[in-house]
Parts: structure tokens; sequence; C-alpha cells
């Protein structure tokens, strides 16, 4: 089954999750090659995957949204996984454009071609789209939740599920999509929380946390969502939505201080800093059925452990991070972040 794709094109592969996907599929699917697009926006960084073997990897400098380009991709492939996308809240709420450009009409670029093509297409998206939960709500989110978004880039990540839904229902475009929750792990772009507090912590500078600290994430290692993507494309079934989740909910400051601690400093070592408009309170996600219909298990379930491993790799990869550092700081200090 897992051999039925030759040629697969990641979209976003440059990226911190679309490139550990390249890596885990070079890694554990051997007949499988890959087709990486990507536009290496300011997220993107071939970097991230120059290491990979040239006879299965190729790169391709290019934007989703153009039409040529991804239609002359897709005539050679058998499947696209999408990962590209504009990413980042904050970058959401202080300026939209680009998140409409790439989330919604990149996705509506890719959906034409893969109608045309008859390629099998996943897409990849956020839990972000149910809006957010209470702390003391005993729920969590299902594939039955409505959608709910709350920021810019929530609502175009939702926009671009709804497509997806369509194009398969009117033109039977072979989708599917899945809904993962916040990852962590290596190559994660410095804006991100966890990522931020490391580089600042290695540069002798103070972590910095929103509001009251007490908005939860549900954390899985990224590692988990690749295999967790690879199950459901190739034995997931078409038209279905897979929510992905590895029982990782924890708040800001607990994520903040077992950084803190692993690094050596003190619990208080941090600065509180402006709150984000619109800020999620929590995520939570049940993935019974992915679990339940593919049998799939994450297998990074010590979250100490994964943390650990991830402030390792960017204490010894401070060259991939250390020329986006100052000018990522300088955005947020100009948000009051
Ligand atoms: P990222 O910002 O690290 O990477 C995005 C990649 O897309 C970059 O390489 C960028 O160059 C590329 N890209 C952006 N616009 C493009 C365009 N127009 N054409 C071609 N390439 C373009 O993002 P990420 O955190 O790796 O997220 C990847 C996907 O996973 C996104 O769809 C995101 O919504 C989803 N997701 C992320 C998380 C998370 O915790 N980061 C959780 C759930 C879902
Ligand atoms: P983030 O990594 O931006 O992911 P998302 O907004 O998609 O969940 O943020 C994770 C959480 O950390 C979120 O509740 C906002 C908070 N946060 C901080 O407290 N400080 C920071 O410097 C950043 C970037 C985020």
């Amino acid at each position: 089954m897992a051999d039925r794709f030759n040629n697969i094109i990641v979209t976003g592969g440059a990226g911190f999750i679309g490139s550990n996907f390249v890596h885990w599929v070079l890694d554990n699917q051997p007949g499988t090659r890959v087709t990486v697009l990507d536009a290496l926006t300011y997220a993107g960084n071939r970097e991230n995957v120059a290491d990979c073997d040239p006879e299965r990897m190729t790169f391709v400098h290019g934007d989703i949204c153009d039409a040529d380009l991804v239609g002359r991709l897709f005539a050679d492939a058998d499947a696209c996984v999408h990962f590209a996308a504009e990413s980042h809240n904050d970058n959401s709420i202080a300026d939209p454009t680009p998140f409409l450009r790439t989330n919604v009409e990149g996705t509506f670029t890719l959906l034409q071609a893969a109608r045309d093509h008859g390629v099998r297409f996943h897409h990849i998206s956020t839990d972000e789209v149910y809006g957010d939960l209470a702390l003391d709500d005993p729920a969590r989110f299902t594939e039955e939740t409505p959608y709910r978004p709350s920021s810019p880039y929530s609502s175009t990540k939702a926009a671009s599920d709804m497509l997806v839904r369509a194009w398969h229902r009117t033109y039977g475009v072979p989708a599917t999509i899945s809904n993962c929750s916040n990852n962590y792990g290596p190559y994660q772009h410095i804006e991100k929380f966890i990522p931020r507090q490391i580089t600042n912590i290695l540069c002798g500078a103070r972590p910095k946390l929103y509001g009251d600290g007490l908005n939860v994430r549900d954390w899985i290692h990224t590692e988990d969502h690749s295999s967790a993507v690879w199950a459901i494309l190739t034995e997931g079934r078409l038209g279905e939505t897979y929510l992905i989740g590895a029982d990782g909910e924890r708040n800001n400051i607990d994520v903040l201080r077992a950084i803190l601690a692993a690094m050596g400093c003190g619990p208080d070592d941090f600065d509180w800093v402006r709150d984000r408009p619109g800020h999620d309170r929590r995520y939570a996600i049940d993935s019974a059925k992915l679990r339940r219909e593919l049998g799939w298990q994450p297998k990074h379930t010590d979250f100490a452990e994964g943390l650990a491993d991830t402030i390792a790799w960017y204490a010894a990869n401070e060259d991939w991070w250390r020329p986006a550092k100052e000018a990522t700081e300088a955005k947020y200090r100009a948000q009051g972040q």
C-alpha cells in the first residue's frame, strides 16, 4: 500500500513541518521520490532539505499560486501533500494579506491542478479552525466540532479546508484533510513560542510570556505528525477529515518553566508581555478516529525528553537560526511583545 505513491509533491517542504515530513518519507518509505515546491518566504529555508539524497528529492523554487508551474508538476505526480502556508498568528494579525493569497488562493490553485490531473491530495490543516475551548471545559475537539476560527490565520485555514471539501464533493478530487495540534521539534522558525524562548535564553535575553500565561496548547512532536500524515495519505478514507494529536495539553507557563529549568535558569527569569488580540484560550484534540481507523500511535510520549532534544538541536544549530533572530525580535518589540 505504502509504495503506491512513487512521486509525491510536498508543498512548503522547506518549512518546519514540511521539511520534517520530507526527511521522514526519505527515511521510512524507500519506494517514494519527493518533489518539494516552496517559495522560500521568510519562513522557508533551503538548508532544511539540503542533506536529502538528490536521487530522491527534487527542489523546485516556486509559488503555489503559479498555476502554470503547479500544472506542470502535477502532470508528473501521483500525490500532493500540501503544507505550504503563512502559518503564524501574530503575523496574520499585523498583516493578513499574504494569508489570504497563499492559504486560500494557493490551495485553490493546487486543487484545480489535482482535479485536472487526478492527483491524490492531502491537505494539512490546524486544530485552530475549531476556535478555542474554556480551561474548565472537559470537551476536546473532534471531527464533528463546528468551525469557529478566531484569527486571520485560522480563518484562512478554515477557508482552505472548505475548498478541499467542496472540490472533493463536486469534482471528485481524491482528497483527505488532517487538522493537527501545535507541533514542536527541530527546524521550527524562531518566531514560534518554544524556539523563541530557547533562542532568547541562548542569546542571554529573557523569554516573553503573553497575557496570564494560562493558555493551553496540545503539543505533538513533528515526527509524530509526519507518521500520522503518511497513514492518512496511504490508508485514509477519501473525503474524510482526521484530527491529529498526542494528548499533550500543557499551559504556556508550564512549558516555559520546563524550558527555563532544562536550560539552568530560574522559574521567574522571563518577562510578561502584552497579550495577543483575540488569543485562543485552549486547544485540545481527541484523535480517537485516527487511532481507531488507522492504528496510528505517537512515539514521542515523553514531553520532557522531546523538549530536551529540541533545546539541544537549537543549541547545536546556531548558524541556522541566528540570521533571523534580530529581525524576528525587532518585529515583536514593535508590537510590544
Ligand atoms: P512554516 O511557516 O514553517 O513553513 C511554511 C512553508 O511554506 C515555508 O517553507 C514557506 O516558504 C512556504 N510557503 C509559504 N508561502 C508559499 C507559497 N505561496 N508558495 C510556496 N511555498 C510557500 O509552517 P509550518 O509550521 O511548517 O506549518 C506547515 C503547515 O502545517 C501549515 O499549513 C500550517 O497551517 C500547518 N500546521 C502547523 C502547525 C504548527 O504547530 N506549526 C500545527 C498544525 C498545522
Ligand atoms: P505560537 O507558537 O505562536 O502558536 P499558536 O498561536 O499557533 O498556538 O504560540 C503558542 C502559544 O504561546 C500561544 O498561546 C501564544 C503563546 N506565546 C507566548 O506566550 N509568547 C511568545 O513569545 C509567543 C511567540 C507565543
